[in-house]
């Protein structure tokens, strides 16, 4: 009907009978009801459409996201090792300097001049080359290079002897608190490195609260599993020791924490950090098979944590201590040694004659193997583990065949080589780290010579 919103079925033509009205206004009383039936289910699917659409923008979101972070883990783990073989690379050239210019003053030092100058003079050129030394075993730490001895190690029983060296460390105003968990797993790291890990953790976090606070050492047992492991681009899930190290000081802001790790990245003044602590400690932590995590807040505090993979092996017995007399040779025993750099060969030649051996000496794997043809006396292989050509394992493999009683010291200026698997030394494989000093080199071979 012109003008009115009606349907057919809203109404009757007169004249129109009693069934005929009846009729109609049941099936119109049904029909409002299933229209009304009808706009519910509507507005129902239209409010579950919005629902799902919802959900799926929030589902593409989270999963952006955690593609963003797993990417920005990765390039972080990348840069990591970029500048992780430049350090390394850069550090084992500068031990090998090291090892001459430390070798040359303690030749010096033992022929004895009186002049007083000249004592103060080598005073202060050993102590720059220690210094030097020291920077570049912190570089190798974290190219992840260094030689490291895991040991089994009771993580709780390491942090209760160290209460004394960190209140020390912390001076009067800052409060140490400790919560060790009972039946803490073991772990195999190595004990030095771990006990000054701890350290500088202490260290920077002294330095974050100037005014005083609370430093919290707490241990627990830690599974990490697929998801977890997922975020960081080299986690593996599995059981791990976690040392967390928390401070209530100044805290570290976005930019900084995600610096921290990087060498020589500090925020402190001249002088007063060099920015390798952090760097150390994640060369170290990775080199042992675990990871370290910050979380920190500017004006909250920070908390690093320190995961170690639970330890499998069995209690090992205490190493022997070293008696620290210089040993000579006892029989002027034969020691062949093979060194491509002709400094640090002439330094070490030197040095083991005047302990008393009689020595041979080689660049490279033909002249090593001619040798050792050659020369039956030779009781000891000293090699340098990094040679041009076939590397210094490969010498003692072939000379150990020739000559199965003949003893082997390696040499290295740091342990990425044929001689470290997964970070540690292969049983029975003995070796000095360069720079090594005149003592070191003294005793490590009469350990070995003198070995059954
Ligand atoms: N507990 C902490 N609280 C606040 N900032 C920290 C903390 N630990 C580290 N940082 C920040 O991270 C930077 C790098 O730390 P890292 O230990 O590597 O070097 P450093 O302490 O500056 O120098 P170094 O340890 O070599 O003496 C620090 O300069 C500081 O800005
Ligand atoms: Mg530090």
């Amino acid at each position: 009907i012109e003008g009115l919103d009606v349907g057919a079925d809203d109404y009757l033509t007169k004249p129109f009978s009693a069934r005929e009205l009846v009729a109609r206004v049941r099936s119109n009383l049904d029909l409002a009801q299933i229209r009304s039936d009808a706009k519910a289910a509507i507005a129902q699917s239209e409010e579950r459409l919005r629902e799902l659409n919802m959900d799926l923008e929030n589902r593409v979101l989270e999963e952006v996201n955690k593609r963003a972070k797993a990417e920005e883990a990765l390039r972080h783990a990348q840069k990591m090792e970029a500048v992780g073989q430049l350090t390394g690379g850069i550090a084992h050239d500068f031990n090998n300097l090291l090892t001459v210019i430390i070798g040359g003053l303690e030749t010096i030092e033992r022929s004895q001049s009186d002049d007083a100058r000249h004592a103060i003079g080598l005073r202060l050129a050993f102590k720059g080359a220690e210094r030097a030394a020291d920077l570049t075993s912190r570089l190798l730490a974290f190219s992840r290079r260094q030689p490291l001895e895991p040991r089994r190690l009771d993580v709780n029983a390491l942090v209760h002897d160290m209460r004394n060296l960190l209140h020390r460390t912390l001076g009067e105003q800052i409060k140490l608190k400790g919560a060790l968990a009972p039946q803490l797993w073991a772990i195999e790291a190595d004990k030095g490195q771990l006990e000054n890990a701890i350290i500088n953790l202490a260290v920077n976090a002294r330095d974050a609260m100037p005014h005083g606070g609370v430093l919290a050492i707490e241990t627990s047992n830690a599974v990490i599993d697929k998801a977890h492991a997922g975020i960081g681009a080299d986690v593996l899930p599995g059981q791990y020791v976690c040392i967390s190290v928390s401070d209530s000081g100044e805290g570290m802001s976005e930019e900084t924490m995600c610096r921290a790790f990087e060498p020589f990245f500090t925020t402190k003044e001249v002088g007063r950090g060099t920015g390798l602590g952090l760097s150390m400690i994640y060369g170290f932590v990775k080199q042992s098979g675990g990871h370290v995590s910050i979380s920190s807040e500017l004006g909250k505090g920070t908390i690093v944590s320190l995961y170690f993979p639970r330890g499998t092996a069995q209690e090992e017995s205490a190493p022997q201590k070293i008696e620290l007399a210089i040993p000579k040779s006892t029989r002027g025993e034969v020691v062949l040694v093979v060194e491509d750099n002709d400094d640090v060969r002439a330094y070490t030649v030197m040095s083991l004659v005047e302990l008393g051996y009689d020595v041979c000496q080689a660049a490279n794997y033909d002249e090593a193997i001619r040798a050792l043809r050659d020369d039956e006396r030779i009781e000891l292989l000293f090699t340098d583990v990094v040679l041009p050509g076939k590397s210094g394992r490969a010498i003692a493999d072939d000379a150990m065949r020739l000559r199965p009683a003949l003893k082997v010291l390696f040499a290295t200026g740091y342990s990425r080589d044929a001689i470290v698997h997964h970070g540690r030394l292969d049983p029975g494989v003995t070796l000095i780290t360069k720079p090594f000093t005149f003592e070191q080199l003294a005793l490590k071979v009469r350990e070995v010579l003198d070995r059954r």
